[in-house]
C-alpha cells in the first residue's frame, strides 16, 4: 500500500514536474525523506525555451496557444450566441444596500437568473396551466438566456428610491452601469414605495441608466407574495427587449403584437380563465396571464410567440441591443 502511494507520488512528479514546495510535510508521512526532491529542479521550462529559441513555428503555435487562451477566458464574462441560435445575455447585478437584509445573497441573485432562464425558455414549471387555445401561440422557448457576470455591491443612505435613476449614478450614491452597449444592467434597490420595477426600452440601448430596477423583495425567489417568484424581471426584462404591456397602456389599446388578444386594460391578482374583455364591439378571451399584464407572480407563464418575434428583433445581429451578443 505504502509502495502504491509511492508510486503515485513518483508518477506525478514525473508527469506533472509540480513545483518545490509543493513536495510538503503532508505527502510524506515519513517526514523528510523526499527532501532530495525538494531541491530537485523542473527543467521543463528550460528544454522549452531552447525550443522556442529555435523553432519560429512552435514560437507562433506557443502565442496562438496563448491568445486563444486570454480570449477563451474573457468570453466567459461576455454575451455568446449559442450553436443553436440562442442569445445568452451577460448580465451585471448592482445591489445598493443600506440594511444587511438589502445586500441580499448571492443566492437569491441566482435565484433570478434561474426564473428568468425558465420563464424566457418555456422551462418555468407553470407553463402546462397555459390554457388549449393559447398554447398555438405560447412563445415556448425565446432562443434568449442569462448568465451572471459580475456583481457589484456598495452601502448607501438611501432609504427609498424613486424613478429618477439616481441609482445608476455614483455621484447620487448609486452604481455607474457597466458598458451598457454589452451588459444588461440590474439595479436592486431596498425600496421604491409600491414600484416594484422599473425599464428603460430599447431607444435607450447604450445609454448610462439603460438597464432595469427592482426592489430587493421582488428580485428573485423571495418570501414577499404575490410578488414573490422573481416574475418583476421577466416583466422589466420584457420592456428592456421591447415588449409593452398587453394591454397597451391604455382602452382597449394595441401592444404591437398580433396573436395577444386586445384587452380592455390590464389584470390583477389571479384571475380565473377565462376573462372576456368587450373591444370594438367584439367579445374576446384575453391572455391576462402573460407576463406583461400586472397580474400576481403565480398568475403569469407565458410570452406569445408575437412577443418573442420582437425580442428576437432586438438582439439580433441587425438588432439595437446586438451589442449583448458581443460577436
Ligand atoms: N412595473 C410593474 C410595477 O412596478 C411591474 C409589475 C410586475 N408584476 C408582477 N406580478 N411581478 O408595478
Ligand atoms: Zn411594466
Ligand atoms: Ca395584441
Amino acid at each position: 500500500m505504502k509502495k502504491m502511494l509511492f508510486g503515485a507520488f513518483a508518477l506525478a512528479m514525473a508527469t506533472a514536474c509540480t513545483s518545490d514546495n509543493a513536495v510538503t510535510e503532508t505527502q510524506d508521512p515519513q517526514g523528510g525523506d523526499f527532501a532530495v526532491a525538494e531541491r530537485r529542479s523542473c527543467p521543463s521550462e528550460e528544454i522549452r525555451d531552447e525550443m522556442l529559441a529555435n523553432d519560429p513555428a512552435a514560437r507562433a503555435r506557443a502565442a496562438d496557444i496563448e491568445n486563444s487562451t486570454a480570449r477563451f477566458i474573457q468570453d466567459k464574462t461576455l454575451g455568446r450566441v449559442l450553436a443553436d441560435g440562442t442569445v445568452e445575455i451577460p448580465v451585471v447585478v448592482n445591489v445598493l444596500y443600506r440594511t444587511s437584509a438589502e445586500n441580499i445573497s448571492d443566492a437569491q441573485i441566482q435565484s433570478q437568473i434561474d426564473v428568468l432562464n425558465a420563464d424566457y425558455s418555456g422551462t418555468n414549471a407553470d407553463a402546462t396551466k397555459i390554457p388549449t387555445e393559447f398554447k398555438s401561440v405560447s412563445a415556448g422557448n425565446t432562443g434568449i438566456k442569462f448568465r451572471l457576470v459580475k456583481t457589484v455591491r456598495k452601502a448607501t443612505k438611501t432609504r427609498s428610491w424613486r424613478t429618477n435613476d439616481a441609482m445608476k449614478k455614483s455621484s447620487q450614491g448609486g452604481i455607474d452601469a457597466t458598458n451598457p452597449s454589452q451588459y444588461l444592467n440590474m439595479w436592486v434597490v431596498g425600496d421604491m414605495g409600491s414600484i416594484l420595477g422599473y425599464a428603460t426600452f430599447p431607444e435607450s440601448a447604450g445609454l448610462w441608466n439603460d438597464g432595469v430596477v427592482m426592489a430587493k423583495n421582488y428580485f428573485g425567489k423571495t418570501s414577499a407574495a404575490p410578488y414573490n417568484l422573481g416574475r418583476t424581471t421577466t416583466h422589466e426584462v420584457g420592456h428592456y427587449l421591447n415588449l409593452r404591456h398587453i394591454w397597451g397602456d391604455g382602452t382597449c389599446a394595441t401592444d404591437y403584437v398580433d396573436d395577444t388578444p386586445t384587452q380592455a386594460s390590464n389584470n390583477y391578482g389571479t384571475p380565473s380563465y377565462p376573462q372576456m374583455d368587450v373591444c370594438g364591439g367584439v367579445s374576446r378571451s384575453i391572455m391576462f396571464m402573460n407576463y406583461m399584464d400586472y397580474v400576481d407572480d403565480a398568475a403569469m407563464y407565458m410570452f406569445s410567440a408575437g412577443q418573442k418575434a420582437r425580442m428576437q428583433a432586438i438582439v439580433a445581429a441587425s438588432g439595437v441591443r446586438a451589442g449583448l451578443r458581443n460577436l
